[in-house]
């Protein structure tokens, strides 16, 4: 049996123990009650919404998945008897017959192992109960204009009763700041939800590869991709995926994916599933006909070396830099070897005449967000690399047509992305699955056309 189809186990004992984890940090900072909601739902056109997604934090505070839902977490007295109360729909027979299962607070209570819950329609009046006397309010202040003016709200309201003895948090300090530090490092369950995406995701490139063909449109092979990521039970794309032949692979953000794919052209391919709230971020770079011309193998062959060289550098006690800085010597030493750049490494490091060609980061943390929560810096030095950390490695080069550029370059855009998780020993790269030597790619290319 493929195990791999079936739904992941799912136990709410991660959400908990992040919960506790909050509110020790929360003993650290003052105490108080925090307040973090979920997302909103948007309209996207008349009776029609945007597929749903919940607020990162919240999920991953809860696993609880249903709009209108807030957390409340208020501390107790150092931190013993602190309360996990959660918010959310009423359940409404009516309502679920056109809308589908709603958990309801008893249900959510139970089965999502909070202290209380209750109907969102009376979190306005239990904040007003709970807010008085708390020394500190944790919120995500600035995130959401509705949720900013309903906290000032319920604030005002307690100051208004000051005469009555009650007063309001002194301290308003952001929750993210301490849940942002938290994301950064992953636990036991998000690295299995997040190797499982990349499995995935890796079986999608290797699916999209293989249907590749001269003649193909990009949004054939972007079906491709989002029919193995929905077949094996993600929810979404992370995010839209690039599928990018020729001269489109050279636009960073490209994502009409309406063009016809030209023989002798590159395709470059950036996508990824998102399963449970979890995001895979992988970019492939190959030829639509299968067979690399020189040009665009000298070009292939140097990220993958600058890869290579950044995915060395990623190990504890290195530190978010580290990797950049390592496919950058790799990148900027072979443009100059292919005369894409003039001068010295010194020279082009210095007026950073590389940019031309390569003028983005090597890296972002990856996680619930494809650009993951987490401080980049600790004061003025980049952030150490430590065990549970996800990041991406994805170098590239991407060569525009220009009087001073060697024409057999022109409009070849390469970029090879792979997701680390850093380990005690240096990396595991959990998104290896999919092929990027040379002549693994051509190999499985050829396969597929049966030749
Ligand atoms: N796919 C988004 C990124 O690579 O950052
Ligand atoms: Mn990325
Ligand atoms: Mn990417």
């Amino acid at each position: 049996m493929d195990t791999s189809q079936l739904p992941l186990e799912t136990s709410f004992e991660p959400y908990r123990q992040r919960r506790h984890l909050l509110i020790e940090r929360m003993v650290n900072g003052g105490g108080g009650i925090a307040v973090i909601p979920t997302s909103a739902e948007k309209a996207r056109n008349r009776d029609t919404h945007f597929p749903y997604r919940a607020d990162s934090y919240f999920q991953y505070l809860t696993g609880f998945t249903e709009p209108e839902a807030v957390l409340v977490v208020v501390v107790g007295k150092a931190g013993v008897s602190s309360q996990s109360i959660l918010f959310c729909r009423e359940k409404n027979l009516e309502r679920e017959i056109w809308d589908g299962f709603r958990h309801g607070p008893e249900g959510a209570r139970e089965i999502f192992g909070f202290d209380e819950a209750h109907t969102v329609s009376e979190f306005d009046d239990k904040l007003a109960e709970m807010l008085p006397d708390q020394p500190v309010l944790w919120f995500s202040i600035g995130h959401d204009t509705g949720w900013d003016q309903r906290i000032s709200a319920a604030l005002n309201t307690v100051r208004g009763a000051s005469r009555t003895g009650k007063r309001a948090p002194a301290t308003i300090r952001d929750v993210r700041a301490e849940l942002d530090s938290m994301r950064l490092v992953k636990d036991a369950a998000e690295l299995a939800t997040m190797r499982r995406v990349a499995a995935i995701s890796t079986d999608a490139h290797i699916r999209a590869m293989r249907f590749t063909a001269p003649g193909r449109f990009e949004y054939e092979v972007e079906a491709e991709l989002l029919h193995e990521f929905r077949r094996r039970g993600c929810e979404f794309p992370a995010y839209t995926s690039i599928v990018a032949g020729g001269a489109n692979a050279c636009v960073l953000h490209y994502v009409g994916n309406d063009q016809v794919l030209r023989d002798g052209d590159l395709l470059l391919i950036d996508a990824g599933g998102e399963l449970n709230g979890y995001a895979s971020d992988i970019t492939r770079s190959f030829p639509v006909n299968g067979r690399f011309s020189g040009a665009q193998a000298d070009v292939y062959q140097l990220v993958l070396e600058a890869q290579v060289a950044a995915i060395a550098a990623v190990r504890p006690s290195a530190t978010f830099a580290d990797p950049h800085d390592a496919a950058l010597s790799v990148l900027v030493q072979g443009m100059i070897d292919l005369k894409l750049l003039q001068g010295s490494l010194n020279q082009a490091m210095e007026e950073e005449s590389y940019k031309r060609f390569y003028m983005h980061r090597t890296s972002h943390w990856l996680g619930k967000d494809v650009h993951d929560a987490g401080e980049y810096k600790e004061g003025e030095n980049w952030a150490p690399l430590t065990p549970g950390m996800v990041l991406t490695i994805e170098p590239g080069c991407y060569i525009r047509p220009a009087d001073d550029v060697p024409e057999v370059f022109w409009n070849i855009g390469v970029r090879i992305e792979d997701d680390a998780v850093v380990t005690s020993m240096g990396c595991e790269i959990i998104t290896a699955a999919a092929p990027k030597k040379i002549e693994d790619i051509e190999a499985l290319m050829r396969d597929a056309r049966g030749n």
